[in-house]
């Protein structure tokens, strides 16, 4: 049972089961002794707008979106602030006063995660490049040029998805390359993400061979489980520092948190073992 003053927040997708969202903010929650809950809604997304129409009703003040909703909550929305705007998706809804706010913190906890991983690694330090062109593609150019990246590099299966995020952003410094041309430019960059889901446990890894990239590069691979991918581990033997993924979930969900809960949450190393453990359950 939940009282009257229990803080209610959630995340909705479709399929939800795997989210490790719940585990995450019930830490916190437990950690910080916050009356609150968060649960895992399974939302399928023709049922979307009845669900958001009961978020009232239920006394709900916050969401995480994750697939497929980032994108479809847009139209129920009452505010977006520029980063969602700019990146053209919402992970994160504040309700207030029967007012949707949606914002997007999928690229700061991208860049957080780096810059706390790889603390070398400077933005004006070259060309990035990024392989795939869905919604942490995104996230990823979004907050990769306003931190100050003179150049990304976009590589995706279907070319004209990539070539479609460069019309997007048609006044940014993006390059759409294909496969043959990725090899070429890996001697130029500064850094290289995957933001596919290749490598993922289940998937076929991504397989590119590194020795034309500089050690100085950051390899950086959005994936977490398994936590060191087939291109994380090649990047370790190629000397570069390699950069995984679990840092950019926790780091994400440290502003929904707070702006619901009131308390600034920590990304430490306890919380990472703690994730780590409940991988596969
Ligand atoms: P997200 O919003 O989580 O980034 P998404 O929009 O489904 O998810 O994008 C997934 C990315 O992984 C896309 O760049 C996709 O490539 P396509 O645009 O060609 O679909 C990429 N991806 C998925 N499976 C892939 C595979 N087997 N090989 C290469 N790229 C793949």
């Amino acid at each position: 049972m939940t009282k009257n003053t229990t803080i209610k927040a959630g995340v909705v997708g479709w399929p939800i089961g795997h989210s490790l969202s719940p585990r995450l903010h019930g830490y916190w929650l437990k950690k910080y002794h916050i009356d609150g809950i968060y649960e895992p809604y399974a939302v399928k997304p023709e049922d979307l707008d009845a669900f958001i129409k009961t978020l009232a009703e239920k006394n709900i003040t916050g969401l995480n979106l994750t697939v497929p909703h980032k994108e479809m909550i847009l139209p129920f929305l009452d505010h977006m602030d520029d980063t969602a705007r700019k990146i053209g998706a919402v992970n994160t809804i504040t309700c207030h006063d029967g007012h949707l706010y949606g914002t997007n913190t999928d690229g700061y906890g991208f860049l957080t995660n780096l810059k706390e991983m790889a603390p070398n690694w400077s933005a004006t330090d070259g060309p990035a490049m990024i392989i795939g062109a869905g919604g942490a593609a995104r996230a990823a150019i979004v907050s990769l040029l306003d931190a100050g990246v003179p150049e990304i590099k976009l590589v995706n299966r279907t070319r004209s998805r990539a070539e479609h995020l460069a019309e997007i952003y048609g006044d940014l410094p993006i390059t759409v390359c294909d496969g043959q041309e990725l090899s070429e430019n890996l001697s130029a960059l500064s850094l290289l993400v995957n933001t596919t889901i290749l490598g993922m446990t289940g998937q076929p890894p991504l397989d590119i061979d590194l020795s034309e990239l500089p050690p100085s590069a950051v390899v950086y691979d959005i994936v977490y489980n398994p936590l060191e991918t087939d291109l994380l581990r090649g990047a370790k033997l190629n000397g570069n520092i390699a950069v995984d993924g679990l840092g950019m979930l926790l780091h994400q969900a440290v502003s929904a948190f707070e702006s619901w809960y009131g308390q600034r949450p920590e990304v430490d190393n306890a919380l990472r073992k703690y994730m780590l453990a409940g991988f596969g359950s």
